[in-house]
């Protein structure tokens, strides 16, 4: 068991946050199916702080859901500790990986990795993206609704293949495809939802014993990657993570072992794929219900007065957030809105409600792109790439693909409903369009 949940506080609600009475099966598949109609309704009724208790904690998780408390959540270190808290994410991720690594290791970890991932460092991507886009605009036009978000992930998978391992090769991309797309299935990473016990491999027709099968495949490719890398003589021509990581050396001069650079690199494909492929997906599925506000785009790009494109993204962004929350564990006892929270309890700023917060944004559930335009948002209420030190390093990475299909594919099709808008699912955190997001591409003349 990991060691953040031996030391999460069990449930007593004296010392946490109010929270529903409803059985914790209960709680955990409400917020599975209606995640943020479920949140929504805990908030009606108790106020921006509050108590989940869901699957697989035992106490309960505290949940954050306005501006204040979620800068606090974020920023507040010394209060609300990172790494440990993505104890949920752990056996997918991997425990070495930066997104579960608590400090003080963590800042040191995470300037190692930043600098491919800076700006300037990703612009040569967009080349790669727009390649893939027309690639496969045939299939999306010829379609009578195609969902968006496995084909997403087909682009999203294949730019941070090259961005982490340096893969090119057509068949070894489709390989880890495989692998991966089995493995983030809702199907399996539900089991991380379950009670800790039922995680445990109990056999191939268990689901534990299925997750970590499927976990086995995709961390058996990425350990193939390593050792051929390593008996590379001489990698100094590439420019990719694994690379990079290979020549890293601490301060005494040692270099990751194979486990650490295991653990990172997996961690860095998982984070990087579905949660572009995921925003990708919301934002063209958005467009195609809001024919105003896109055809405003459309015309804006056409124009190249760039006013909507960002803005856009920022909306979807704001709707339907691809991460649910940004996770933290409480150093000690402390409060948060004026509620009690224990030491070790499990702290999430909530954003996908505090993105639906009215009284910092007006008519909360209309998609609106042109209220993120020459203004800028009150601190802390629109954070989807979470915030403080554990902020996302792949935010630039993300924009530049998000950026770059829209840009493509508006300029050859316009979205348009392929059936009702759909309801947001949560799968491990990701907030996920329903039936894929399926929109019907029509060909512009
Ligand atoms: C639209 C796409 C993406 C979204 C919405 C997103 C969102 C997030 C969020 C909410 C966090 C948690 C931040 C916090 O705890 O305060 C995070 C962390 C992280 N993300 Fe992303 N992410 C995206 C794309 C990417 C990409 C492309 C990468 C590329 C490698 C990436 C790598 C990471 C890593 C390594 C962390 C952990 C950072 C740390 O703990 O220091 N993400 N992301």
């Amino acid at each position: 068991m990991n060691d953040a949940f031996t030391r999460e506080p069990s449930w007593d609600p004296r010392l946490f946050p109010p929270a529903a009475r409803a059985p914790r099966a209960v709680q955990t598949a409400r917020m599975l199916l209606e995640p943020q109609g479920y949140a929504r309704s805990l908030r009606r009724r108790f106020g921006p702080v509050f108590s989940l208790r869901t699957f697989p904690y035992r106490g309960a998780l505290v949940c954050a859901a306005d501006a204040a408390s979620n800068r606090a959540v974020l920023t507040d270190h010394a209060r609300f500790t990172g790494g440990d808290a993505a104890a949920l994410l752990a056996p997918a991720v991997g425990s070495g990986s930066l997104i579960c690594t608590p400090p003080p290791v963590h800042l040191g970890h995470r300037k190692l990795l930043l600098p491919p991932f800076h700006g300037a460092r990703i612009i040569r991507w967009t080349e790669r993206v727009r390649e893939l886009v027309h690639t496969e605009l045939p299939a999306l036009l010829s379609g009578d609704g195609v969902p968006l978000r496995p084909w997403a992930q087909r682009l999203t998978l294949d730019v941070i293949l090259r961005v982490v391992f340096g893969l090119t090769d057509p068949a070894r991309i489709a390989t880890f495809r495989t692998a991966l797309s089995s493995f983030v299935a809702m199907g399996n990473l539900a089991v991380l939802f379950l009670p800790k016990p039922l995680q445990r491999d109990l056999g191939p027709l268990s689901p534990g014993g299925r997750f970590h099968r499927l976990r086995a495949t995709v961390r058996d490719l990425a350990r193939e990657e390593i050792a051929a890398r390593r008996t590379e003589s001489d990698h100094a021509h590439r420019d990719d993570v694994l690379s990079m990581l290979l020549d890293a050396r601490d301060e005494h001069g040692a270099g990751l072992d194979d486990a650490q650079l295991l653990d990172e690199l997996t961690g860095l494909v998982l984070a990087g794929y579905e949660t572009t492929a995921t925003t990708i997906a919301w934002t063209l599925h958005l467009l195609a219900h809001h024919p105003a506000a896109r055809d405003d785009l459309i015309a804006d790009l056409d124009e190249g007065a760039g006013r909507l494109l960002k803005a856009t993204i920022k909306e979807s962004g704001r709707l339907r957030p691809a991460v649910y929350n940004a996770m933290r564990t409480a150093a000690h006892d402390t409060e948060l809105g004026g509620r009690p929270v224990p030491r070790g309890a499990f702290v999430a700023a909530l954003f996908s409600l505090t993105h639906l917060d009215p009284e910092l944004w007006p008519e909360p559930d209309a998609f609106r792109p042109e209220r993120h335009v020459g203004t800028d948002p009150v601190p802390y209420s629109l954070t989807p790439f979470g915030g403080g030190v554990r902020r996302c390093i792949g935010v630039s990475l993300a924009q530049l693909e998000t950026e770059t299909v829209l840009r493509e594919i508006l300029a050859a099709a316009v979205p348009e409903p392929a059936g009702p808008l759909e309801p947001a699912r949560l799968v491990s955190v990701t907030l996920v369009p329903a039936q894929g997001g399926r929109v019907r591409l029509r060909a512009r003349r």
